[in-house]
């Protein structure tokens, strides 16, 4: 992406600017971290490359497509084949149990019962939460809540994981062990990762750290 810039409630007293004109560039197969202060625009950034948000002016093209020319349904369906997230707070959905909810970006997708209830199964699997997969949201532990929220994500076989202080609810034993899953899905599965994060450690494992300050790439 080149020179994005982010206005909220443009042409009214209360118009603010948050991105004043970022360039991103990350390659496929990377793992890079997101850091900055808190209002530094690390989650609107996110919003903007995970198609979720558009951005008030720049360029943006995701594996070739040129994704501010799309149309508003075309994005869904690019959002949910390209992307998968996983957020702070998890945002699983509390009256299905883990297997339904990695599930869900499947059915939205249009994949056929029996194979997203494989599919579901395998991925539950990957993230070690295999012999969970009834279970509510409520009956697991943070740690196990995100392990469903990362299988969730891998629902639809994303070019790109973003993850939006994902260990940031966690203890730190807690947020090692869901690092660790992040660090296995890039280096087996050649997963493209953006990891914001508040914890530079944590950052520094990354092959690469983009520092954001005040609404601009540092
Ligand atoms: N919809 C919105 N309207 C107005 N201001 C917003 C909106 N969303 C975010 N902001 C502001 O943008 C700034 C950056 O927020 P955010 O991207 O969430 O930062 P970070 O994720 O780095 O903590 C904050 O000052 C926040 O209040
Ligand atoms: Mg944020």
């Amino acid at each position: 992406m080149r020179g994005i810039v982010k206005r909220f409630n443009e042409g009214t007293p209360a118009e603010i600017t948050i991105l004043h004109g970022c360039d991103v560039d990350v390659q496929e197969g990377e793992f890079v971290s997101v850091i900055g202060a808190s209002g530094s625009g690390k989650s609107t950034l996110m919003n903007i490359i995970g198609l979720l948000d558009q951005p008030t002016s720049g360029t943006y093209h995701l594996g070739g497509t040129d994704v501010l020319a799309v149309a508003d349904d075309d994005l869904a369906q690019l959002r949910s084949r390209k992307i998968g997230f996983v957020f702070q707070n998890f945002n699983l959905i509390g009256r299905i149990d883990a297997a339904k909810n990695v599930e869900m970006p499947m059915m939205y997708a249009g994949v056929p019962p029996r194979e997203r209830a494989e599919r579901a199964r395998e991925l539950l699997d990957l993230v070690g939460m295999g012999d969970r997969t009834g279970h509510l949201p409520n009956e697991l532990s943070g740690g196990q809540k995100q392990r469903v929220a990362i299988a969730r994500s891998l629902a639809n076989s994303p070019d790109l994981l973003l993850a939006d202080e994902p260990t940031g609810a966690l203890d730190s034993a807690t947020g090692r062990l869901v690092m660790d899953l992040f660090h296995d899905l890039h280096r087996d599965h050649g997963m493209t990762i953006l990891f914001i994060t508040h914890n530079p450690e944590l950052a520094g494992e990354t092959g690469r750290i983009i520092t954001m300050k005040d609404g601009l790439i540092a």
